[in-house]
């Protein structure tokens, strides 16, 4: 593997034009964690998988948290830049267009908090149980971008009202989000497979590759 700012796990793309995916992790993962989950929603797919930088109590996460639910705003927004700056060199060390990001828990919430503050870095995302990563941000831009949200109606860690407040934000920036909530709770199921490989294969897809598979 080359080295590269964040450890990281890469395997290459078999099937051209589907956009690679960035893989990130929850609290306690690592970058083994979302490989064969990317390979179910993308088959075929490039994956670039970074293990997150900070450790909570020997658990790795994306970025410093103070309780359950309650970041240090400061080091989110500082591991949002280092993890979009990772995407650059990643782009460039494999040759790979924008990807789009696919984020479980903490994963999610720092994608969404890298899609706010540096969204040049992400096509798009697929966001798996994900909250509000900032209370206040800079004005982004998202046009052109496709998200999907998947929240959980009975996730004891997300209150709904979060998750839609997360939506609206994104929406508001310009992004093309679709909000979904299933009536389970922080887990991942089997629906939230079916639906992300849907959304990937479809309206998740950037413009250029569309244009590239019609
Ligand atoms: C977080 O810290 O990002 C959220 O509370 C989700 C989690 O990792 O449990």
């Amino acid at each position: 593997m080359t080295a590269l700012s964040f450890t990281h796990r890469y395997i290459p793309a078999t099937i051209p034009n589907r956009p690679p995916l960035l893989l990130l992790h929850g609290t306690g993962g690592d970058e083994n964690d979302l490989i064969p989950l990317g390979q179910t929603i993308a088959p075929g797919a490039a994956l670039l998988s970074p293990r997150g930088k900070v450790l909570e109590n020997g658990m790795p996460r994306f970025f410093r948290r103070l309780a359950e639910g309650v970041f240090d705003e400061e080091d989110v927004k500082k591991r949002a830049n280092e993890l979009a700056d990772f995407v650059t060199e990643g782009r460039k060390a494999y040759g790979l267009e924008a990807p789009i990001a696919v984020g479980f828990s903490n994963g999610a919430n720092i994608a969404a908090a890298m899609l706010m503050l540096r969204p040049e870095a992400l096509a798009g995302a697929v966001l798996l149980r994900a909250m509000v990563p900032l209370k206040e941000t800079p004005a982004f831009d998202l046009t052109g971008k496709r998200i999907l949200i998947l929240s959980g109606s009975m996730d004891p860690i997300i209150p709904a009202a979060n998750a839609a407040r997360l939506a609206a934000l994104l929406e508001q920036g310009g992004a093309q989000v679709r909000h979904q909530s299933l009536p389970t709770g922080h887990g991942l199921t089997q629906a939230d497979v079916n639906l992300a490989t849907d959304w990937l294969s479809n309206e998740g897809q950037p413009e250029e590759s569309l244009r590239h598979t019609r």
